[in-house]
């Protein structure tokens, strides 16, 4: 849509455009580029310079921009009883000025720092079914003289699309946050079962993200990918505390409860309803001790069988676990670690994962370890440690003569001596 910036629309050229308009908002599933196109829209047919979309902050009683012209990428955010928007918002009448300057309402802080010069304004309150205020729209700078009645009904049409599309935006991040409480306080109840263990499984969430990070995964996939690493030992709330916590070699019995925790995290996750966005969450979690060569459990699937996220939680699940201390063993040298999983690569891990593991830089362990011992390290040694990959860390921490980061990695991990298993 191009059109003139001095020179108001016809009535039909105006139809056309809202026709138009009206068939590309419903062909677009993003709700910035909804709101960005109604924008854009509103812009050209009532032949202003600026629209701004605020959202109501409830909580922080503040408007902050989803979407504005002059200022993209840059999020506003305004008191709300301040200017001629925050007006708006506590007063939920619209307002339609043709000086700024000349209403005292008016907040000139804004024009001040960008150097922008705000005249005409129209400003309408965004409300939802119940007719509660939940943002605001604002149209500034009338290119041809001042806002009319008719540009007033034409933005009604236009804002009440876009608070529809708000508002399920809204009670889409409502719902989003529930799901992540909920995920983290799972997370929580089971490394209370087992305090030795405790952070496992957040930390073996950042891991795999990082891998599959390296593995091209898009944002949706590594979110779904952390919350099933999170919920991957879910099932470990089914097993008795004195075998769970016991020191020393199990019995063959213990040994198979203990196991029993992926079927268990299989069980209760198929219970619980997932959108179906996340619906592969509870079998990547469940068949994480999984081995491609088929020699893993629950199942014994082998490595086509087992879900991509569930290989890549198994990496995540060997490396935190080998790191980490038990109670019936001290936590591995860290060059015995990747031994390992060199070892296991292509039989038990996929080998894909295990390359994406061995590609992590140094600063993802330190960072996800949080040991709180960055200070004792002077910043330009800790700056060359962090840039390392795995593969290149357990390289040095092999050589045989003194190297400086050997020296450096083994005095900030303290377990870098002990080969004991
Ligand atoms: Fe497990």
């Amino acid at each position: 849509m191009n059109t003139s910036k001095t020179a108001d629309l016809s009535s039909r050229e105006k139809l056309k455009l809202i026709l138009e308009l009206s068939s590309e908002i419903s062909a677009t599933d993003s709700i910035r580029t909804m709101l960005k196109k109604i924008t854009d829209g509103v812009k050209n047919i009532l032949n202003a310079d600026r629209c701004t979309v605020f959202l109501l902050d409830e909580g922080k009683k503040e408007l902050y921009s989803w979407v504005a012209h002059g200022l993209e990428g840059v999020e506003i955010r305004l008191p709300v009883f301040k200017g001629l928007a925050g007006d708006v918002a506590s007063t939920g009448s619209t307002v339609r000025i043709e000086d700024a300057y000349m209403d005292s309402r008016f907040n000139a802080e804004f024009d001040a720092k960008t150097g922008y010069r705000t005249k005409t304004v129209l400003c309408m309150p965004m409300k939802n079914q119940k007719g509660k205020v939940i943002g605001v729209f604002q149209v500034l700078n009338k290119n041809s003289g001042v806002f009319s009645y008719e540009d007033e009904e034409l933005l009604a049409l236009f804002s009440g699309q876009a608070a529809a599309i708000l508002e399920s935006a809204i009670l889409y991040r409502e719902l989003k946050k529930t799901f992540v409480s909920f995920i983290r306080t799972l997370s929580e109840a089971i490394d209370a079962r087992d305090p030795e263990t405790a952070g496992h499984s957040i930390r073996v969430g950042n891991y795999s993200v990082e891998i599959g990070r390296n593995l091209g995964y898009d944002r949706e996939r590594l979110e779904i990918l952390e919350y099933a690493a999170i919920l991957h030992d879910l099932g470990k709330i089914g097993v008795k505390e004195s075998v769970l916590t016991k020191p020393g070699k199990l019995t063959e019995e213990e040994y198979r409860h203990i196991q029993s925790h992926a079927e268990k995290t299989g069980a209760i996750l198929e219970n619980i309803y997932f959108q179906p966005e996340y619906r592969e969450i509870p079998p990547a979690a469940a068949l994480h001790h999984e081995n491609i060569d088929g020699s893993g459990y629950p199942l014994k699937k082998k490595k086509s069988e087992i879900p991509h996220m569930a290989r890549i939680i198994a990496v995540a699940d060997v490396f935190d676990s080998l790191t980490y201390e038990r109670y019936y063993r001290r936590p591995m040298a860290f060059k015995t670690v990747i031994d390992k999983i060199k070892s296991d690569s292509g039989k038990k891990l996929d080998s894909e994962c295990v390359n994406s593991l061995l590609k992590l830089k140094v600063s993802v362990v330190l960072k996800t370890l949080n040991s709180g011992r960055e200070n004792e390290i002077p910043a330009r040694d800790l700056n060359k440690l962090k840039a390392l990959t795995l593969d290149q860390l357990s390289a040095i921490l092999k050589e045989k003569k003194e190297n400086p980061m050997k020296k450096i990695f083994n005095s900030y991990y303290a377990h870098g001596g002990t080969d004991e298993v």
